[in-house]
């Protein structure tokens, strides 16, 4: 071997020797970690998987988690809209051991309501298909609730199979359905505001709006006006903070519910940059949908501004056991995975280009 070739010789040895340094730090705490499977006798090749990647693992089960919050999960706030407003007396109507007619599958459409084709049995597709569901009966609404097949409602039952309460979840307003079956009835979309969603309508039918007035120091009657003012895909979120339910143009104050995709990276929410999407998130679980947690926001107390939630407390509200603020993560987490919707036929920046520059170099 001539000098110059063990020159070479060492100088390639030295490098091969260096550049594959790191390769063996970077690879020894993943060795390490995915034999800890098998000492604990977890030998799942999801186990493995998850712990070679402990960051996607949690990423998926938190992605899992926050879709199964954003669907189902009430915050306890069937407390309210069962126990104090009695809702699920109205729906499911005097027959049945509530009041009124009761609320039909076709009236629950009718004000927005959509069902989850995913929840129900094949066998009442095929009843559904061949028209021999009745779908005037509050029966059958039950039967649906059952199935937890009505989108962001939750039905609670006793032991007669009646209802004795009810509570809702942030997919009432903020999921839908793509109408796949019928109009009304369809795959679940979330993130899509439900525009149909009669929220107004909705409420007006509990028995019980005495809490209501009384919070915004009002009559039911007036309560009632109100609600009705509100129109399809409505809600006054602000109304509960500030008592005031008509613009000076005396049009309702009521905003249009916003979709709940494409909100990932935006700093402030709401049509008014009110906060970021976990602020806003907590508030609603706790103050709108009335859920069972912890809310703190000194903005509330300011009673020239939000004279209705300065009085009721707002700016600090506390529950034992808080049923919201561990489920606010998962919750923020899913929602920033909701991608916007693209339309089909959008003009993209290729069509653009061949427009501007194709042939003529003239832009039309
Ligand atoms: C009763 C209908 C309703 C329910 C239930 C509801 N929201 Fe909303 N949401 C609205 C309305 C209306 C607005 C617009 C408020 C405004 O701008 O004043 C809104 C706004 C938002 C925004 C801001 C969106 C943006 O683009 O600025 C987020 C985030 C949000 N809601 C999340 C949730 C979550 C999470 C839940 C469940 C905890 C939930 N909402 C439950 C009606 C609802």
């Amino acid at each position: 071997m001539s000098k110059r070739t063990a020159v070479f010789f060492l100088v390639t040895l030295a490098a091969t020797l260096v550049c594959s340094l790191p390769l063996v730090t970077r690879f020894a705490p993943a060795t390490h970690a995915m034999a800890k499977p098998a000492a604990a006798g977890r030998q799942a090749p999801g186990a493995w998987a998850q712990l070679a990647d402990p960051i996607q693992a949690n990423a998926n089960a938190m992605l899992a988690e926050g879709r199964t919050i954003f669907r189902y999960d009430t915050f306890g706030d069937e407390a309210f809209w069962g126990g104090t407003l009695h809702l699920h007396q109205a729906i499911e109507g005097g027959k049945l051991g509530g009041v009124g007619s009761g609320v039909s599958p076709a009236t629950a459409i009718a004000v927005g309501l959509k069902v989850d084709v995913d929840a129900l049995p094949a066998g009442l597709v095929q009843q559904l298909k061949a028209g021999k569901v009745n779908l005037t009966d509050p029966a059958t609404t039950l039967a649906l609730l059952k199935l937890n097949s009505v989108v962001g409602v939750t039905g609670y039952f006793n032991k007669q199979g009646t209802l004795s309460s009810v509570g809702i979840q942030c997919a009432l307003c903020h999921s839908t359905v793509d109408n796949s079956f019928v109009p009304g009835i369809g795959h679940r979309l979330d993130g899509w505001a439900n525009r149909d969603l009669n929220v107004g309508a909705i409420v007006t039918l509990a028995p019980n709006l005495q809490p209501v007035a009384n919070l915004l120091g009002v009559s039911q009657a007036t309560v009632r006006t109100v609600l009705n003012s509100w129109g399809p895909g409505h809600f006054d979120a602000e109304l509960f903070m500030d008592g005031k339910a008509f613009r000076p143009d005396g049009k309702t104050a009521a905003t249009l519910i916003p979709p709940a995709f494409g909100l990932a990276g935006v700093n402030l929410h709401t049509w008014t940059g009110w906060g970021s999407v976990t602020e806003w998130n907590a508030f609603v679980a706790n103050l709108e949908m009335h859920g069972q947690g912890t809310f703190y926001d000194p903005r509330l107390n300011n009673a020239a501004q939000f004279p209705v939630a300065a009085r009721a407390g707002f700016g600090d509200v506390r529950h034992a056991p808080d049923l919201i603020t561990a489920k606010l993560a998962p919750l923020h987490f899913y929602q920033l995975a909701i991608a916007a919707i693209r339309r089909h036929n959008e003009v993209n920046i290729v069509t653009i280009f061949f427009l501007c520059f194709g042939n003529s170099g003239v832009c039309y």
